[in-house]
């Protein structure tokens, strides 16, 4: 019995390393990280590709990948006016239905979320 649920343990991981592999395979008609704009920040690096990554998984749920869907009473931020300040407030703290993110996301991730949103217009 110990040996069946370890060779099944062991299916799992190499199904997993297999799934890995294909994908790291199939990024070859992406961009690279080196075609995106790579800005410095006094904590380091904030690499383009990843800022838009976060933004997909943290926002575009009510904000829209463009930012201008309007889910759950998310303002349009391709029409917003906020300057950077109050946009890096704005995800730290949140208001109604945004959920705040300072506990979530460090300041340098917000920091380069506020210069994302900032594009988005
Ligand atoms: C659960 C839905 C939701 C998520 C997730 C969300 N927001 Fe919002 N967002 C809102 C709502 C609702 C408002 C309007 C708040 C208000 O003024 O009443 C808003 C407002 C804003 C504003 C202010 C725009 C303006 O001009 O008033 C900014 C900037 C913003 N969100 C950025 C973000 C960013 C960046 C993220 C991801 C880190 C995010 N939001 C995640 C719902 C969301």
């Amino acid at each position: 019995m110990a040996v069946q649920i370890g060779w099944r343990r062991t299916r799992l991981v190499l199904i997993a390393v297999a799934l890995l592999i294909g994908i790291a395979a199939c990024g070859g008609g992406q961009k690279t990280r080196e075609q995106y704009p790579v800005r410095a920040t006094p904590d380091g690096p904030v690499d383009a590709v990843l800022v838009k990554k976060l933004y997909d998984m943290k926002c575009a749920l009510c904000h829209g990948y463009d930012g201008a869907q309007q889910f759950a009473g998310a303002k349009d931020l391709t029409q917003s006016s906020m300057v950077k300040a109050e946009i890096i407030t704005r995800i730290g703290e949140g208001k109604g239905t945004m959920p705040p993110h300072k506990d979530v996301l460090s300041a340098e991730q917000i920091d380069a979320l506020a210069d994302f949103v900032l594009t988005l217009r």
